[in-house]
């Protein structure tokens, strides 16, 4: 087996490494060979409502559609005069089978308490919690927002909503409370749920806290229930918040689910866009229910027997998607924990994989870094061999990255699928199938069926191979997003505009002779070097291969000559900052890439300026690179005092 640190001046470009799946992960998989899947693929694309139509009878309905494609893009609308409910497709269908006992949840909390739901245990609680929404005059259309830790009552909520047709639009923990009342306004939503305060690194995040401060600007909000975790002193208002625990234990176990039109809104989840103002994607029942489930079984391979563990917070799609609605359709075991991958020590997932016998686990390439940066020590102290099957989403993972991930987590014997998707797709779009797919370091391979991708240059012209280009979708998917809340001229403006009768995703893209797909990162991250197209990712990746750097974020910055520089960001394994090694960087980038990738600048800093949920922040770093003042939101900051070490660095 290739060893990263050895062969890791290779071009990134030109990454050829494969790794086909072991035929005995494909004679068990759901789907199983090529063949399969270019059938599955063809039918799709050639009979998109024949395929769909198929597919949805995985699913449990009050009444089936009339019409499974209605409409093409972007106001397509899917499985109309269907009346379906996804929290019943969720658990009161799997009631009457053996999985009424099984673990729907296995939930472990940051202090090491644990819980564990059964999928009727589930019903139990989400039946309940339906009732109080109902009395708390909640009804199907309102919206609710939640802002809660990762704790069970999350999921109990969620899917409480969604038993009763209120809508829910939940807001990371690590927001502020403006970005709460904004979202609240925006969605208009008249009961918050939230907690006293939950754990993170130790600490307790006091979300009530922020909720009360919210509510001094958001009027439309007329209840809060808070969950009791960490037992931290908060406010009650007399006849607006209410205990969780004092209303659940009055409440019925009885809640039929209703029956809901299949594009009834599911959920909204609010997103950054290129504006300020972040934007309401709202996805719908049937759809996104189904998008979820599919890709579920697809991709993760998942089998009752499995423990599957996604890593994301419930807050970001990821969550939503890969925590709760797939895998529980499924009637899968997911995992949910509330903390830090950090607490008490390093160890701590490792170990969490190792006491749950873990056999799936999908997280993102910002946390492999933070492994790779933390030692292999960690994951080597514990047993990691019920693991099958690695996952990664979120942003292009390096191969640097990747090979750690396949060597040290997986052992060398566990698929890795890298999942590329959005908000706004609802489910995954392309990705290995474990069973299938050669993958190959850095590439998403190919789009799952029933999803078109193409490769186009600004004027909607397909691209040839190896050529890149800007990623869009040709034809609608089933979980594919409906509106932006409340804009849909944005929407419109924001993902159909830009190249007619395509989706436009956002992000570059190049596809290769053997039809995989490799993400170049977001379009606004592409530079333009001497007329030269580069990735940052490209740069980014052929920086973290050299052994002395943990991460780095590369970003362009006016140029009097080439048009735009290369700036990098770059945080070190050791404290060996010097000149030398500024140097020697620049050459290693330039030998891994090509002299057009010579960096201009190299900064060295401590960290990277980052959101809650890891996204580095270019938008920052583009304007310290370019000496500019900072403009614009930066309430995401993991940690501002980034911001001010950076700005000392400045040369
Ligand atoms: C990026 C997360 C490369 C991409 C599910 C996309 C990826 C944005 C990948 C969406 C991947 C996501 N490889 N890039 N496997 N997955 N991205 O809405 O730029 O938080 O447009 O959804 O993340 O981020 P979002």
């Amino acid at each position: 087996m290739t060893n990263p640190s050895s062969d890791s001046i290779e071009s990134v470009l030109q990454e050829s490494r494969k790794f086909p799946p072991a035929e005995s992960f494909s004679a068990e998989a759901h789907i199983k060979s090529e063949a399969e899947y270019q059938a599955m693929w063809d039918r799709a694309k050639d009979d998109p409502a024949g395929f769909w139509g198929e597919m949805a009878e995985n699913l449990d309905w009050f009444e089936k559609w009339d019409k499974v494609l209605d409409g093409d893009m972007p106001d397509t609308k899917w499985f109309t005069g269907g009346k379906i409910n996804a929290a019943y497709n969720c658990i009161d269908r799997h009631l009457k089978t053996w999985r009424k006992n099984k673990a729907a949840i296995i939930w472990e909390g940051e202090p090491g308490d644990t819980r564990v739901l059964t999928y009727q245990d589930l019903h139990r609680e989400v039946c309940k919690f339906a009732n109080v929404l109902k009395q708390l005059g909640v009804g199907k259309g309102d919206r609710v927002t939640l802002y809660m830790p990762m704790i069970p009552e999350l999921a109990i909520a969620m899917l409480a909503c969604a038993r009763i047709g209120a809508t829910h639009s939940i807001i990371f923990g690590g927001f502020s409370a403006d970005a709460v009342a904004d979202r609240n306004n925006d969605a208009q939503a008249k009961l918050v749920v939230t907690a006293d305060a939950g754990w993170r690194r130790g600490k307790q995040v006091p979300l009530k806290v922020a909720v009360d401060e919210s509510l001094e600007k958001s009027p439309s909000v007329e209840k809060v229930v808070v969950v009791q975790r960490t037992g931290a002193e908060v406010t009650m208002v007399p006849d607006r918040d209410y205990w969780w625990h004092d209303l659940m234990k009055g409440a019925s176990a009885e809640c039929e689910a209703t029956p809901l039109d299949s594009e009834h809104p599911l959920f909204i989840l609010y997103t950054s866009g290129s504006t300020g103002k972040p934007k309401g994607v709202l996805h719908t029942t049937a759809g996104y229910t189904l998008g979820t489930m599919m890709t579920s079984k697809w991709v993760f391979d998942l089998k009752d027997e499995d423990t599957y563990w996604c890593t994301a917070d419930i807050g970001w799609v990821t969550g939503h998607s890969y925590i709760i609605y797939g895998p529980l359709a499924n009637g899968a075991t997911t995992m949910m924990y509330e903390g830090a991958p950090n607490w008490p020590d390093e160890g701590r997932f490792w170990e969490m994989v190792e006491k749950h016998r873990v056999n799936i686990f999908y997280t993102a390439p910002t946390a492999i870094r933070a492994f790779i940066k933390w030692g292999d020590d960690w994951p080597n102290k514990y047993d990691l061999s019920s693991l099958r099957l690695l996952g990664t989403v979120g942003e292009p993972i390096n191969p640097e990255a990747w090979m750690w991930y396949h060597r040290v987590i997986g052992q060398e014997a566990c698929p890795i699928v890298d999942t590329w998707w959005q908000t706004e797709t609802g489910s995954i779009m392309m990705s290995p199938l474990p069973g299938v797919t050669a993958t190959t370091p850095g590439s998403c391979t190919k789009p799952l069926p029933g999803i078109v991708p193409d490769i186009v240059s600004k004027d909607g012209t397909s691209q040839p191979d190896n050529s890149g280009g800007l990623l869009v979708m040709r034809q609608p998917w089933p979980s594919m997003l409906r509106t932006l809340y409340g804009d849909h001229d944005r929407f419109l403006a924001t993902y159909f505009n830009e190249i007619p009768g395509c989706y436009f995703a956002g992000d570059g893209a190049r596809r290769d002779e053997d039809g995989y797909y490799w993400i170049m990162g977001r379009v606004d991250d592409v530079l333009n070097v001497s007329g030269h197209r580069l990735s940052t990712m490209e740069v980014e990746s052929a920086l973290v291969s050299h052994e002395k750097v943990a991460e780095a974020a590369v970003v362009g910055f006016p140029h009097d000559l080439k048009g735009e520089g290369i700036c990098c960001f770059v945080t070190l394994k050791n404290e060996d900052d010097t000149d030398e090694l500024k140097d020697e960087l620049k050459k290693h980038v330039r030998h891994a890439i090509g002299a057009i990738a010579t960096p201009d600048t190299i900064r060295f800093t401590a960290s990277l300026p980052k959101t809650r949920s890891g996204k580095i922040m270019r938008r920052l770093l583009r304007d310290i690179a370019a000496g500019r003042e900072l403009v614009g939101d930066t309430t995401t900051l993991e940690d501002l005092s980034v911001l001010a070490k950076l700005r000392e660095s400045e040369e």
